[in-house]
């Protein structure tokens, strides 16, 4: 549950919808996958810049439940962009304190993507500088569902009943709970919509949207995101005291 509103504090857990690499690479007359790559290098200077800006945890969208829709051509080359990021930052990473998790459902990703997951978190678990939190076939409406069928069969199981079942409960079968709500959601690339993105943890995050298209979001623009955040008032419901 939230804590106290605090008007003047850096957001602890920012989010991010990570929008416009496709109309990126279409302004320079090239392929969409080109914006992809170009996005994927924003992420790290976006993970560097965190710890100085009082951020501690980081959860990015990389990939939803709805992306399969696109073209077959455009899911292989972003599920090869994901496995090649993965095995060349993995070092960096982990030596830059950087603690990564995975949320969304692995069931339809490939076995070597899945190695490479798993074997990156438990490498970088002891790490606590920045908590990364890669949302990878993620999608909100199917995290709830997923936590809610796991709570029914507990209940079924007989180790809970449904007096059991409140809002703590429950979010303790989310792919998120061991990470704190999100203060602050931004999107990139002037959509002002939330996508089925982080549903159940943003009731009281504040949102940001940004025009700049992903792969020109620098660490600047993320500084001045963050400053106008810390002059919103965050009443969680109550009156300002
Ligand atoms: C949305 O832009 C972006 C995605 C669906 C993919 C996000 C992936 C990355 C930024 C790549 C790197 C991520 C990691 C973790 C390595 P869009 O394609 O919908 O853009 P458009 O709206 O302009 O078409």
């Amino acid at each position: 549950m939230p804590k106290d509103a605090d008007a003047k504090a850096a957001p602890a857990h920012v989010a991010i919808i990570m929008d416009g690499n496709g109309r990126w690479a279409q302004k320079r007359g090239r392929p969409r996958l080109f914006g992809h790559h170009a996005g994927a290098r924003r992420v790290r200077e976006i993970v560097e810049a965190c710890p100085q800006l009082g951020v501690k945890y980081l959860t990015i969208f990389a990939f939803s439940t709805e992306n399969w829709k696109r073209t077959q051509s455009e899911v292989a080359g972003l599920m090869s962009l994901f496995r090649k990021y993965l095995r060349r930052e993995a070092d960096d990473l982990y030596q830059s304190g950087v603690c990564v998790r995975f949320i969304g459902d692995r069931v339809r990703l490939d076995e070597k993507l899945v190695a490479r997951m798993d074997d990156l978190e438990l490498r970088t678990a002891g790490n606590d500088r920045v908590h990364l939190t890669v949302a990878l076939n993620y999608g909100g409406r199917d995290e709830v569902t997923r936590a809610a069928k796991r709570l029914a069969y507990e209940i079924e199981q007989g180790r809970l009943t449904h007096q059991d079942v409140d809002a703590e409960t429950l979010a303790g079968f989310l792919d998120t709970h061991v990470l704190p709500d999100p203060d602050l959601v931004i999107r990139t690339s002037g959509e002002a919509r939330i996508s089925n993105f982080l549903l159940w943890q943003s009731a009281y995050a504040e949102y940001e949207f940004v025009d700049t298209l992903w792969p020109d979001f620098s660490a600047e623009e993320f500084a001045k995101v963050l400053s106008a955040y810390s002059n919103r008032d965050r009443r969680f419901g109550a009156v300002r005291a």
